[in-house]
């Protein structure tokens, strides 16, 4: 790190946001020969919405039409037996990626509807899916509540531990020289005419050739000399409950209508997640707790006499149509956009940081920029002028 004075110091690129995505664009960034790389955090690197989440790679089971959105999504999950393993060669942490697949299942007639529409949907769109009938279901995860009623396998939707990500992630970081500056807020980017040079963070400026704006829900907080971002990133709180360590139970992941199970290797099973409006507020309830364990007990009855160990919360950052927002900025040079991932920052963090990697090291144009640039709203705000 070069610095420039006291209160100013250089990089080639500044990530704004610790969490799942930015720390897996400055490895992607290192592993492609970048100089210098900070990551600059608000809080501590990797504490907010990557780690609230439930580290579920399942675009198959939340999908029903093969679209852009889907590739982008599947195209990630499919990088994921290659992430593990390189992470687990340059760090020693195994992030537990586990391919034993994913069931959606039936617990009613309203549900059993739901999922017929749902299969047919699916298998004309050509995702690979096999519906299973009561018995092929229990036969496949026994513990699985006497009521079920039939199920969808999807084989290739899997599972991390997301936290252990996290510990890869920034055990990479700084063990190769990527500056994490944590417990720093950035108040707006420095611009000088249509170049954006840099942060500035209380009485400290920090430069850069390049600079990412990876800052998840607090996106439309920071300005852009005088002006905020013209993005708008809204905060979408997941609350979450976990059970256990208990005795290993459950296999999958399994959905239900209301709610998923995610059980770990180390025997907890998580149980989520609320989708609630309510701005930036990461307080936990009473009362979503409640209705997580109630849906949990429905797809897995032996955990009605278990107490809820853990709650907690994260911010999920939603953009208006819900999709990520990644890519070159329009009009101004040097910046990058990794955000509103929405539900899927962490099976989206090795596609978004290969893409955004290619383009900052080796200027090769993705198309997924244009799918899902920040272009899309500044083309909209230009629109409604
Ligand atoms: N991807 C799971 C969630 O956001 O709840």
């Amino acid at each position: 790190i070069n610095w420039k004075g006291d209160l100013e110091q250089v990089d080639d690129v500044l990530i704004i946001g610790g969490g799942v995505i930015g720390l897996s664009l400055a490895r992607e960034l290192h592993r492609l020969g970048a100089g210098p790389i900070a990551v600059v955090e608000r809080g501590k690197v990797g504490r907010e919405a990557s780690f609230a989440a439930a580290g579920m790679l399942a675009p198959n089971a939340e999908n029903e039409i093969i679209d852009d959105f889907y590739r982008l999504c599947d195209g990630s999950r499919s990088m994921f037996p290659i992430f593990a393993d390189e992470l687990r060669a340059e760090t020693e942490i195994d992030i537990e990626l586990d391919r034993t697949g994913t069931l959606y299942a039936a617990f009613s007639e309203a549900d059993s509807h739901h999922l017929d529409l749902r299969f047919s949907r699916q298998i004309a769109a050509g995702i690979p899916v096999t519906r299973l009938s009561a018995k092929e279901t229990l036969a496949m995860e026994p513990r699985l509540s006497a009521s079920v009623r039939e199920s969808l396998y999807f084989p290739n939707d899997w599972q991390v531990e997301n936290r252990k990500l996290l510990a890869a992630l920034e055990k990479y970081a700084r063990g190769n020289g990527i500056e994490i500056v944590d417990e720093t807020s950035v108040d707006e980017l420095v611009v000088e005419g249509t170049r954006a040079i840099g942060v500035a963070t209380g009485e400290r400026k920090l430069f850069s050739q390049v600079t990412v704006l990876a800052t998840g829900a607090w996106t439309s907080l920071i300005k852009m000399g005088n002006v905020r971002v013209p993005l708008t990133v809204r905060p979408i709180r997941g609350q979450m409950v976990s059970f256990g360590p208990l005795e290993r139970i459950l296999r999958h992941v399994i959905y239900s209508p209301r709610g998923y199970l995610v059980p770990r290797a180390d025997g907890r099973i998580l149980a989520g997640a609320t989708v609630e409006d309510v701005g930036f507020d990461c307080s936990v309830t009473v009362n979503a707790a409640n209705e997580l364990k109630l849906n949990a007990c429905e797809i897995a009855s032996d955990l009605t006499d278990i107490d809820v160990a853990e709650n907690w919360a994260g911010l999920r950052p939603f953009a208006a149509d819900g999709s990520p927002i990644i890519g070159p900025m329009p009009g101004m040079d040097g910046l990058f956009v990794a955000t509103a991932h929405y539900r899927n920052g962490i099976l989206l963090a090795p596609m978004t940081a290969k893409i955004l990697a290619e383009r900052i090291i080796n200027k090769t144009d993705s198309l997924y920029f244009k799918l899902f640039g920040p272009e899309r709203f500044l083309n909209k705000l230009n629109a409604n002028a």
